[in-house]
């Protein structure tokens, strides 16, 4: 196997790194995400008792949590929550949330192992599966995620579409306050479809941090040609080319 440099496109990266990077600011800085219809397309998939749900790279818990607050609400309980995470920082946030007291929170890369199922439903919210360095490694995880799907299992990702833009280098502004600046930094390689970047942050009292991300991006089709050969069919699909929206959320059952 290449050694994580080359697989993630930026020298001493590793699955680990954008949750030990983030974690600390990740609740507060994607509070305002839009991914109500990921939720509910979770929830709609949902059986009407207990069920086993499966959140892949699930971070701070900020969807579980949202999973379970709903299924309360909606007056089934009982069901049984798993998280895994690579990174132990993003962990650490999830285990302090009262309502995921009862969840599963496993530390591990979900391209090498996931717990046992079979489970009702395994999402990967916002982008999570793009995480995954190349395809060897989307492959190995859809293949998982395939032998963990009960018969009428689904799995739900919430994924951007490729960006219009040739490639290239940027620098933009994220936060100007009195005490805080931080810069985005970012380059994207067409060629291998993979944007990196780094979020420079400045503030009076901490002086300089580096926050730094590797995303590779699939085209809808592609994603399902690697899904289809690790065993699940798409069954439904929002957003994406037809709707114009820069991501899509799509559905996967076990291929029978
Ligand atoms: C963009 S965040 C999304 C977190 C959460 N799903 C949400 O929507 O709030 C991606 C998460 O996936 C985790 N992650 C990235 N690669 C991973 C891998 N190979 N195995 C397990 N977790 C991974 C990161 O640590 C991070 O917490």
């Amino acid at each position: 196997m290449k050694d994580d440099i080359d697989r993630f496109g930026m020298p001493g990266y590793a699955a680990h790194t954008y949750g030990d990077a983030f974690a600390d600011v990740y609740d507060e800085w994607y509070a305002d995400l839009d991914d109500d219809d990921f939720v509910d397309t979770v929830l709609a998939a949902l059986p009407g008792s207990a069920a086993r749900v499966l959140d892949l790279g699930t971070g701070t818990g900020r969807l579980l949590e949202r999973v379970a607050a709903a299924r309360r609400a909606g007056g089934t309980p009982g069901d049984e929550l798993t998280g895994v995470d690579s990174s132990e920082a993003m962990l650490a946030l999830a285990r302090r949330r009262d309502s995921l007291a009862a969840a599963t929170l496993v530390h591990g890369d979900f391209s090498v192992a996931l717990s046992d199922g079979p489970f009702d439903v395994v999402m990967a919210g916002y982008n999570t599966l793009f995480n995954l360095p190349d395809d060897d490694a989307l492959s190995a995880c859809l293949g998982l995620v395939a032998g963990v799907l009960g018969e009428s299992g689904r799995f739900i990702v919430d994924c951007v579409m490729p960006p219009r833009d040739g490639g290239g280098d940027h620098v933009g502004v994220r936060t100007i306050t009195a005490s805080e600046v931080v810069l985005s930094v970012t380059r994207h390689d067409a060629e291998h479809r993979r944007i990196t970047g780094q979020f420079v942050q400045f503030t009076e009292s901490g002086g300089v941090r580096l926050r730094p991300w590797s995303v590779r991006y699939l085209s809808p089709e592609r994603l399902d040609e690697i899904a289809t050969a690790q065993g699940l069919a798409l069954v439904a699909r929002h957003g994406g080319h037809g709707d114009s929206t820069s991501r899509h959320v799509s559905t996967y059952a076990r291929r029978s």
